[in-house]
């Protein structure tokens, strides 16, 4: 018996697909599919799948030509297989070919010549209206963010605004996108609009952006007060607009797998989290010189808090801070100090004193431990009393990770997805109420 093997997403299965296992299956007579997980794609940059597993499961059924359905779900799968399932023939397309020529050793490797003017990218983006992007602000950020909108299908960055005109137009002529002067031009050319600006100026942009009927992914922290966050997600909520805050941790792929795991049971009840985030900063700059809105935690707080909110909650007992200023009055260094009623935490970060920046979770069973930079999980351990006893996890993290949380936001916005579970506006108002607590006690 001849047996024969081929992958895919096979996402809105398409005429492609179906001549491709037709050819497939001809090949021999056995024909074994795998269908990649969700998150496997994600790995390999194709972000934006929309049918769930199960559908593009059901659609490899329905053809009658698959005898068996596998899943696809790490890179280095399709050697094992090969070997598992004692395999005769590899086959893909010819969009493909050359890529598997290593599989050779193993079994004979075939392209079947890929079907013209089809594939599911055509056809996602077929069946979205593209949604343009506008961004406010020219700075760092803003300048990582459009190569990674370009990753996302579906989204396109049309122009950027910037109240200093001449920033808007460079930046433009930089990425070749349109530079506005005019507010109201600019939220009527766009359909999301990116708020990378400095933070004070969140609260204000985030609202008009949304009374112009916008969808808003702004760069955290979201905004400085709780009253604010309340405010401007009731808004989107009531005008059926998206509201993200973009951390871009809670979005990447090996975090929530870390969360995955930490909430498993696998080190029992979490009992513990710290989390610690430091960056030296150059006397000089904004973040270490702006006396109202710099600072170690407005700048890196969110990142610190976000593990201890995903896995402890939003409902502390107990929140107080510890600051080491500098001459300025602004943080050079500051430790908050959680408590719960199942447990500790504690959160530290700076700008002007280096720690080791590292997430831990303890649990009554072990522990979890993540090292710098943790904010981009692409790695961590798990411990147990029996120190001879160590899980390894990794997982990866595309470029600057900004795709993750576009793709993320796009999906709620087509209907794709149904929820903000990654980051909830909850955990956004706790974030915010936090920021203004710290300001409050920080700031005079
Ligand atoms: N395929 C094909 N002809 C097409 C499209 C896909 O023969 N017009 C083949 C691919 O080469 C692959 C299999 O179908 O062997 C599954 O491909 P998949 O990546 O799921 O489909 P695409 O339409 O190429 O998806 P995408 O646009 O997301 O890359």
């Amino acid at each position: 018996m001849t047996k024969v093997i081929t992958y895919g997403t096979f996402d809105l299965f398409h005429e492609g697909h179906y001549r491709l296992l037709q050819r497939a299956k001809a090949l021999g007579d056995y024909l074994i599919v795998g269908v990649t997980t969700e998150s496997y794609d994600k790995t390999r940059g194709k972000l934006g799948v929309i049918d769930p597993i199960l559908t593009r499961i059901e659609n490899v059924k329905k053809t009658g030509f698959a005898d068996e359905v596998i899943i696809e779900e790490v890179s280095g799968q399709k050697f094992s297989d090969i070997k598992k399932y004692d395999i005769d023939i590899f086959t893909v397309g010819s969009d493909w070919t050359g890529t598997f020529d290593y599989l050779r050793d193993y079994c004979q490797v075939v392209y079947l010549e890929r079907t013209k003017n089809i594939s599911s990218t055509m056809l996602r983006e077929q069946r979205q209206h593209i949604q343009r992007i506008g961004i406010i602000g020219t700075g760092r950020i803003a300048n990582r963010f459009i190569p990674e909108a370009k990753l996302v299908s579906g989204v396109s960055t049309q122009g950027v605004y910037n109240p200093n005109f001449e920033s808007a137009r460079q930046f433009a002529e930089k990425w070749e996108i349109e530079p506005y002067e005019n507010m109201e031009r600019f939220f009527g050319a766009v359909d999301i609009v990116y708020i990378a600006s400095p933070h004070q100026t969140h609260y204000a942009y985030i609202k008009s952006a949304l009374e112009h009927g916008k969808h808003v992914l702004c760069e955290k922290p979201l905004v400085l007060r709780k009253e604010q966050a309340e405010e401007v997600f009731g808004y989107a909520k009531e005008h059926g607009l998206i509201l993200f805050e973009g951390i871009k941790t809670s979005y990447c792929p090996g975090f929530q797998k870390l969360l995955g795991i930490a909430c498993s049971g696998m080190i029992g009840s979490v009992r513990n989290v710290e989390a610690c985030f430091t960056k030296l900063e150059d006397s000089g700059s904004r973040e270490l010189t702006d006396t109202m809105y710099g600072g170690s935690f407005i700048e890196l707080g969110s990142y610190i808090m976000l593990p201890i909110l995903k896995m402890m909650g939003v409902n502390y007992e107990s929140i107080s801070f510890d600051s080491f200023n500098g001459e300025n009055g602004l943080d050079l260094f500051t430790r908050v100090t959680l408590r719960y009623r199942t447990g500790l935490a504690t959160a530290t970060c700076g700008l002007g004193v280096k720690s080791e920046g590292r997430l831990l979770i303890s649990g009554t069973n072990g522990y979890i431990v993540a090292d710098a930079p943790w904010w981009k999980t692409t790695y961590f351990e798990v411990h147990y009393e029996d120190a001879a006893k160590v899980d390894k996890y990794s997982e990866t993290f595309l470029g600057d990770g900004l795709r993750y949380e576009i793709s993320d936001m796009l999906a709620l916005i087509n209907r794709t997805a149904t929820n903000d579970f990654k980051l909830t506006r909850g955990e956004s108002i706790a974030l915010a109420e936090i920021m203004e607590k710290f300001m409050k006690e920080n700031r005079k």
